[in-house]
């Protein structure tokens, strides 16, 4: 009876995960389709809790089990209350990392079970009483989630500044030995003798981490989220071993799905950047020496315009367009946004933001900040149904935002970004440009936009600059 609510618990909790997932996909859902999920989660914890039965026996352990759960649930919490969203992808990538170490963890445990039920017998090696199957969910999840662990740790000390990226010559070439040793070890320990198969084991989860601090050290600190997306997918293949270990559906389904996700996620935002997934693994885009040096170039005379002539512009304007981006997040000026947008619109002026893909540092990441502050899903535009628009707009107000208006992407095929879809600002009749400096933003590389007639610099730090036009909107 136990075991038949328990296999419901985790038929209903597989369900929640997919509600959940699909509901993420928009803005207006995605709060709701998160919860929902999360008590999907909670249905499958408490259900292999306290229904879970092997053997006639319940879990026990309970001390254990709750403490563990109060700790982690109380960090959890207090730290993604106070994470800023710039430092998301930070977050993401440390949760992450817990995940992966989980999988490889179970995995680990299971090979420990089963070594300590046969080192004593006289079988010649561990495949005489291992099914293959079953090894290699278990060795599948130990590397896998190895990989992940490590990497995402790595991942969340480069973008908290924390480690440096570093990588010599022939790493690429060390990295595929190294892997190919883990895969021989990983075969060596399935033919090892029953009496000793733990020590290739772990001599292949030491080469596993080995394998993920190198594959994610020379990677430049800037390309990682894309990284993040990949190993998050590391994560879901490594927990569906373990749910196909235990024979748990929800365990198997969730990992599935988060492999799923991670993986879509890494295609589309290598597609969104026209990088491909090799080129933002080996190569050196963002934040690389090379590319910041090249930005002290420059192709003209810039033109600065007042706080006041801005504000005025904009007001005597039938249609604005705001292109948010990394420096509005940093800024956390999301909120004084909708205020200048509200603003503007009782002026009678038609506000619409164009939202690029890749804006920020992670997908979604100007979706998520704008539906903070309340601004309505509906004038969000995506990058095509925006680039429409443009021809037919007065003002296109840029918020912190640099190579997603790169017009280098179109016209200069010498550029690191030659090829990304952008957008297409310069259509628009005037374009105000607000960011503290001339520096370049996360490609490294300078922006002819910058240069051109109709571009008008705004200099300061994006939410003081929005106050400020908001205080000489209201004076008009
Ligand atoms: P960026 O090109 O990084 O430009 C951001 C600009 O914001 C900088 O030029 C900076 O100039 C300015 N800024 C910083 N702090 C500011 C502040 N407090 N107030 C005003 N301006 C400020 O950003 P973007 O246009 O959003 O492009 C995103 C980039 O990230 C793309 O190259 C994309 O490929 C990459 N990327 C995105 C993702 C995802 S999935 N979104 C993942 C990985 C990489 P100053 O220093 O002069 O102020």
């Amino acid at each position: 009876m136990g075991l038949s609510i328990l296999s419901i618990c985790y038929v209903v909790a597989s369900v929640t995960f997919i509600l959940g997932l699909k509901m993420l996909s928009n803005p207006a859902t995605a709060r709701r389709g998160n919860l929902i999920a999360a008590g999907g989660m909670i249905i499958a914890i408490a259900g292999t809790i306290f229904l879970y039965e092997n053997d006639g026996k319940r879990l026990g352990n309970y001390t254990w089990i709750f403490s563990a759960i109060i700790i982690g649930s109380v960090i959890g919490s207090l730290v993604a209350k106070k994470v800023k969203m710039t430092a998301m992808p930070e977050l993401v990538s440390f949760f992450n990392g817990m995940g992966g170490a989980c999988a490889a963890l179970i995995s680990i445990v299971e090979f420990d079970y089963l070594y300590r039920a046969n080192r004593l017998m006289d079988a010649t090696s561990f495949s005489d009483v291992v099914p293959s199957g079953h090894y290699l969910a278990i060795i599948a999840g130990t590397i896998i989630g190895s990989v992940s662990f490590i990497g995402s740790m790595i991942a969340w000390g480069k973008l908290s500044g924390k480690v440096k990226d570093y990588s010599f010559k022939g790493q690429h070439l060390f990295n595929l030995v190294v892997l190919f040793f883990v895969v021989a070890m990983a075969v060596y320990t399935y033919f090892s003798s029953t009496h000793h198969a733990n020590i290739p084991f772990f001599i292949t989860v030491a080469l596993a981490i080995l394998y993920g601090v190198f594959f994610v050290l020379p990677i430049g600190g800037a390309d990682m989220p894309v990284v993040i997306s990949l190993l998050n997918s590391f994560t879901g293949i490594a927990a569906a071993c373990g749910g196909f270990l235990y024979d748990n559906k929800a365990m198997l389904t969730g990992g599935i799905l988060v492999g799923a996700a991670g993986t879509l996620l890494t295609i589309l935002m290598c597609r969104a950047m026209n990088r491909s997934l090799k080129n933002v693994l080996i190569g050196s885009f963002g934040g690389g020496a090379k590319a910041a040096s090249d930005a002290t170039s420059t192709h003209g005379n810039i033109k600065e315009i007042s706080l006041s002539d801005a504000a005025m512009l904009m007001a005597y304007s039938k249609k604005v367009m705001i292109v948010p981006g990394y420096g509005l997040a940093v800024a956390q000026a999301q909120h004084t946004c909708h205020e200048l947008e509200k603003a503007l619109e009782e002026k009678g002026v038609e506000v619409k933001y164009a939202i690029h893909p890749v804006a920020g540092r992670m997908p979604g990441h100007m979706n998520v900040l704008l539906a903070e502050a309340d601004v309505n899903y509906e004038n969000l535009l995506e990058m095509d149904d925006a680039n429409e628009e443009f021809k037919s707009t007065d003002v296109v107000l840029i918020l912190g935002a640099n190579d997603v208006v790169n017009p280098a992407a179109k016209n200069d095929p010498s550029s690191p970004i030659y090829g990304m879809p952008i957008l297409e600002v310069e259509l628009a009749k005037t374009v105000i440009v607000n960011k503290r400096s001339m520096k370049p933003g996360y490609a490294g590389i300078e922006n002819q936009l910058f240069y051109q007639p109709k571009t008008s610099m705004l200099f300061g730090d994006a939410k003081k600059v929005l106050q400020e036009l908001l205080a000489e909107l209201k004076n008009m």
